[in-house]
């Protein structure tokens, strides 16, 4: 079967830059990218193509590129469904906030509205993809809604689960190290599985494709971010041993990372883990072993999470300390409020729990983010209903300009590592702080021994 019509459910940061490359790739293939979120869509229609709604570097010139060619963002969600031969599920999967499985299960109240809008428009045969990460044998609960409410039409169901990291999204999907999918082991699922693979292998390389069976395909995309999010939590436990001990947590790194077998990328000791996968996966890897009795196992992993709110509240406390026990009425600016650098996404970011530890001890906060919106700033602080958005606007300030904001500023907290952060004249934010002049960085990016030349008292993560 050849895929010649594709609709993508949910334009955000998954579903956007995955269809866009897609169809970049594809330019026989007409895909539709729908989205309940009007605003949303009219940002991704914007003839200003600067204005799409999710920065990550390379996605503008291939948005330019295939946009209005085979690459269509629209909110006629019924039309899209309709047309498409593949439709794929890429809304949001929160974890639930409310009710059985609150603050762990993921809430999969979007993905269920998908799947009945989907069995009520549909006319003839789709295949249906989740991209969402989503928790084990949710395309199970899928497809018994598909089959019980649909026109008699048949579906297939497929888990492609999207590993593509923020920030470097274009890049992942452009060279990806594996694509995965898995799909019903019998003749009609080896069809729809060879349909997804076959619009892939127009740029991915087919051994790179591996596919699987439904389970073995959703169990893996939590197990990947599990582990991912382990070796950080790994490294920040060690980072505060190094602190106590005069080990250099750059040094451990280092060293056990040309260790073959443990490898050397994602061990850099850091304030926290942020975004909006890997608590959320995790929680949901929990939930899961628990609902099957398995204790060990669901401990085992959320000690990940407590490891990593460990070390946030640690970053918080050590700037309280070493500001002789008091931050009241004292300005603390942020460098950085995006969970990592080149992205503007916010969610779960380590900088909104330090900030609310810090508000907590009546601190004042300057915040610059060279992509975060002020308005976005205070959503975060508001959500986490420790105050009243009064008092979050009184003690927060969101600034465009990081000299402009150090001005009488007790301390310095480097919350994301954007490259800009090290190239800043520090001769010149040194000269409008007051004495002495704190630095803390929390990605260990700074050049402290420059930083020290200058006056500045420096403090980094594991040091
Ligand atoms: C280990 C370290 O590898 C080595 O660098 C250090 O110097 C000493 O400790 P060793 O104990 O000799 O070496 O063997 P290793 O190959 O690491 O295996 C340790 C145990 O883990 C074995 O029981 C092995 O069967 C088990 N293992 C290893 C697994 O169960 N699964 C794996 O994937 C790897
Ligand atoms: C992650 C996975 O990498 C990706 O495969 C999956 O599809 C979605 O979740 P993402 O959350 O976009 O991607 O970013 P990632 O680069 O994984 O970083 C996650 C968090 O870990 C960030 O806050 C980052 O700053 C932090 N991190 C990462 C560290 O603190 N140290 C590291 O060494 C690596
Ligand atoms: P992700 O990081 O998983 O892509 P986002 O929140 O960035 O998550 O994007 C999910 C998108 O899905 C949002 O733009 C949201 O409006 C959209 N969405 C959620 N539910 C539906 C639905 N039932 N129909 C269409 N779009 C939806």
């Amino acid at each position: 079967m050849v895929v010649r019509n594709i609709c993508c459910i949910g334009a955000g940061y998954v579903g956007g830059p995955t269809m866009a490359v897609i169809a970049y790739k594809c330019p026989d293939i007409k895909v539709t990218v729908v989205d309940v979120n009007e605003a949303r869509i009219k940002a991704w229609n914007d003839e200003d193509i600067s204005n799409i709604p999710i920065y990550e570097p390379g996605l503008e010139d291939i948005v330019a590129e295939a946009r209005d060619r085979n690459l269509f963002f629209s909110t006629d969600i019924e039309k899209a469904i309709d047309e498409a031969e593949m439709i794929f599920i890429s809304v949001n999967t929160p974890t639930k906030t409310y009710g059985l499985g609150k603050g762990k299960a993921a809430d999969l109240k979007y993905i269920e509205l998908c799947a009945r809008q989907i069995a009520s428009v549909a006319k003839t045969d789709k295949i249906v993809v989740e991209k969402s990460t989503l928790p084990v044998r949710t395309a199970e609960a899928i497809k018994s809604i598909l089959d019980n409410t649909g026109n008699g039409v048949k579906f297939h169901i497929l888990s492609n689960p999207e590993f593509l990291a923020e920030g470097t999204a274009v890049q992942d999907l452009l060279n990806p190290d594996r694509v995965l999918i898995g799909g019903e082991t019998n003749e009609d699922g080896f069809v729809a599985i060879n349909a997804l693979v076959d619009v892939y292998a127009n740029w991915v390389g087919r051994d790179k494709i591996l596919t699987t069976n439904v389970w073995s395909s959703e169990l893996s995309k939590l197990t990947a971010n599990a582990f991912l999010a382990q070796r950080v939590s790994s490294i920040n436990a060690i980072s505060a041993l190094c602190e106590q001990t005069g080990a250099d947590v750059n040094e451990v790194s280092k060293a056990i990372g040309m260790d073959s077998r443990i490898g050397s990328k994602f061990l850099k000791a850091s304030v926290g883990f942020g975004g909006s996968c890997f608590q959320k996966d995790i929680l949901n890897l929990v939930y899961i072993a628990k609902s099957y009795g398995l204790n060990e196992v669901a401990d085992y992993w959320e000690q990940v999470i407590k490891m990593n709110d460990y070390q946030k509240r640690r970053f918080a406390s050590n700037i309280v300390k070493t500001l002789y026990n008091t931050v009241s009425g004292k300005k603390i600016v942020f460098l950085g409020w995006a969970f990592k650098k080149d992205t503007n996404d916010t969610r779960e970011s380590a900088a909104i729990y330090v900030a609310d530890d810090l508000l907590n001890e009546e601190a004042n906060i300057a915040v610059y983010d060279p992509k975060v919106e002020k308005e976005i700033v205070y959503r975060d602080i508001d959500n986490l209903n420790t105050r009243t958005s009064e008092l979050n606007r009184k003690h927060i300030e969101v600034v465009n300009d990081p000299y402009e904001a150090c001005k009488d500023a007790y301390a310095i907290a480097v919350l994301t590592e954007w490259d800009e952060f090290k190239t800043y004249d520090w001769q010149r934010i040194y000269d409008k702080m007051k004495k002495p002049a704190f630095v803390f960085d929390g990605r260990n990016i700074i050049d402290g021994e420059k930083l020290r030349e200058i006056g500045f008292v420096f403090r980094r993560i594991g040091n």
